[in-house]
């Protein structure tokens, strides 16, 4: 580059530097007026895209606002809820505040329903928020074994089966006895389980244990329930079977998926298995999670 030229893209530079630097001394200004100090201004600064910098601008001031920004999954539009969810659950931390309401946790079972977009993915997170599109049916179920399950129809996806199988065969060579009751659902069936549950125990009770259909994992085909040598589901923890599947479960790609009714809207039920894979099962089992937090972490 030759030196007039050379000097003119320096002072192009220059200007350029000017005015962002007013810009930003103008949206510091807004900051400083609505009652933010400067190390805050720092971190909104450093943390927020410009798009979430002028939404802020235009907020009320925000107490503790570096502490929710910091997070990756800090969301701006959900600003308000994670403040109302603080009020409410005061003795959370700033990430699960995020994280829960992300998660949609701050409303209703049931309240705000999304249909599932990868309903064919290992990870498909299925619960009171999420559906199955109304048309999924998974084409590749295979039987399970009978060795392993009390019938000779019950069904899963392959992947989970071939893993299920694992599982099974090196519990028998220990002389433990698991045995699948409970396989892929389709909807009328799920449908005619409910709607049984709810005659039986009413919706508020029923609700806490069964799925409404379409909401149901069993529905994924990768879900399982099991029972072991006392031959009642109910009290599956009670057998050596559920010490083993607690300890080693995540190494054949499965966990207990509801063990924590906070977060799930269901009973702890020892006897649901899930199939996500080795690699997310042992994080979540590590991590001791659901596996609604470990989707909505690494969204
Ligand atoms: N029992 C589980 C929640 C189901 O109905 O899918
Ligand atoms: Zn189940």
């Amino acid at each position: 580059m030759d030196k007039p030229r050379k000097n003119l893209y320096i002072l192009f530079i220059f200007i350029i530097f000017l005015l962002c630097g007013c810009k930003f001394n103008k949206t510091k200004e807004v900051f400083l007026n609505l009652g933010y100090s400067n190390k805050e201004i720092k971190e909104i600064d450093k943390y927020l895209k410009k798009s979430d910098i002028n939404y802020l601008s235009n907020h009320n001031y925000v107490e503790n606002i570096t502490e929710f920004i910091r997070y990756s999954i800090f969301d701006i539009n959900n600003l308000d809820r994670y403040i109302a969810y603080r009020n409410k659950y005061y003795e959370l931390d700033f990430y699960h505040i995020i994280l829960y309401v992300n998660m949609n946790l701050d409303k209703d079972f049931y309240s705000d329903v999304k249909t599932i977009t990868n309903p064919y993915d290992k990870l498909v997170l299925v619960n009171k928020y999420n559906k199955l599109p109304d048309d999924y049916s998974p084409n590749d179920l295979v039987l399970i074994d009978k060795r392993c399950s009390v019938k000779d129809d019950v069904y899963i996806r392959k992947e989970a089966s071939k893993h299920l199988i694992d599982m099974c065969m090196d519990m028998i060579s220990l002389n433990l006895d698991m045995k699948v009751i409970s396989g892929y659902r389709n909807y009328d069936y799920q449908k005619t389980l409910y709607d049984e549950y709810v005659k039986k125990d009413g919706e508020y009770a029923a609700i806490k244990y069964s799925a409404r259909p379409r909401f149901s994992e069993h529905e994924t085909g990768l879900s399982i329930d099991v029972m072991g040598n006392n031959k009642n589901y109910t009290k599956f923890n009670e057998t050596p079977e559920y010490r083993y599947i607690l300890n080693n479960a995540h190494n054949y790609g499965f966990i207990i998926r509801y063990d924590n009714e906070f977060v799930t809207g269901y009973i702890n039920e020892a006897w649901h298995l899930r199939y996500v894979g080795i690699k997310n099962a042992k994080k979540i089992k590590n991590d001791n999670i659901t596996l609604d937090e470990y989707v909505y972490m690494n969204k």
